[in-house]
């Protein structure tokens, strides 16, 4: 017999502008088939919509969620969660951006978009556990949850309900050292998790720059996955995000953005579930 999940399901706006009800067989990773049920577009006007319960039958989706947690600001949380949304659209998934973060920077990016192709949800982390589940009955197949810097309970529970955490951590000795504090809270939870090195200098030739080969040694103390792919400092993954794009949108053949593929294809290769 069939159970009932709530689903996500905008309310309050007039301009709502696509509903996330039905059912849906989600495909997930290695899984060749595609949800049968259409894309399903978001939101209201506002683009803050809140949402409510509704009874829907249950599905069979699978989805899987990522949190993007780090104690400190600046390290990348936002940008790549950004990425790694936009990338999943890409691919042909059927992906939701979760913003638990209270500055809203990923709700103020998608603001800036001007299609409506993706799902946002404005959310704090206290509402987290309710949203991917409706999200889960609604047959996406990812949740990309972007988190607040020192917020030490939010952030782990944000950990905590997604599948596996990704730690962007800058190659910069104060990165490194505040870093502890996060990798000591996916512990604490044991919280699959890995550490993606942002915003790193640019490679010599084939090989990485020296403080990124630095800090990945160091990193490799904590013991924990470090994503083979470093994502460098460039200007064009800033630049793509002023009008609402992401990199592989605004320069698709360049570097920044075969890097944020690499990032999502290892992502997506060792994300299972905890
Ligand atoms: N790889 C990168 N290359 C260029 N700029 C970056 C990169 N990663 C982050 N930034 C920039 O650094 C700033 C902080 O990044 P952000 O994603 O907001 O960090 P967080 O969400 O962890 O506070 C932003 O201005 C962002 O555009
Ligand atoms: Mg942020």
């Amino acid at each position: 017999m069939l159970g009932q999940r709530v689903s996500l399901r905008a309310v309050g706006s007039p301009a709502l502008l696509g509903s996330l009800t039905g059912t849906a067989c989600a495909a997930w990773l290695g899984n060749s088939r595609r949800p049968h049920h259409r894309c399903r577009r978001v939101i209201c006007a506002t683009k803050m919509a809140w949402y409510q319960a509704a009874t829907l039958p249950e599905s069979h989706a699978i989805m899987k969620s990522v949190s993007l947690v780090s104690q400190k600001g600046g390290a990348g949380k936002t940008t790549l969660a950004i990425h790694l949304a936009v990338l999943a659209q890409e691919g042909g998934k059927n992906v939701v951006l979760v913003d638990c973060d209270p500055q809203r920077s990923a709700t103020k990016w998608w603001q800036r978009r001007a299609t409506s192709d993706l799902t946002l949800v404005t959310r704090g982390a206290n509402d987290l556990s309710e949203v991917l589940e409706a999200a889960r009955s609604d047959g996406y197949d990812f949740a990309i949850i972007d988190t607040a810097p020192h917020a030490d309970v939010a952030a782990t529970l944000a950990a905590r309900l997604a599948d596996c955490a990704l730690i962007p951590c800058r190659p910069a000795i104060l990165d490194l050292d505040a870093v502890v504090t996060t990798v000591d809270l996916v512990k604490a939870i044991r919280k699959r998790a890995a550490i993606v090195l942002n915003a790193c200098p640019p490679a010599r030739g084939v090989s990485a720059a020296s403080l990124t080969t630095d800090a990945r040694r160091a990193l490799q103390g904590h013991d924990l996955p470090i994503v083979p792919a470093a994502i460098t400092q460039r200007a064009a993954l800033a630049h793509a995000l002023i009008d609402g794009h992401a990199v592989t949108e605004f320069e698709p053949g360049g570097k920044a953005a075969a890097e944020v593929r690499a990032l999502w294809t290892w992502i997506q290769a060792n994300a299972q579930a905890s």
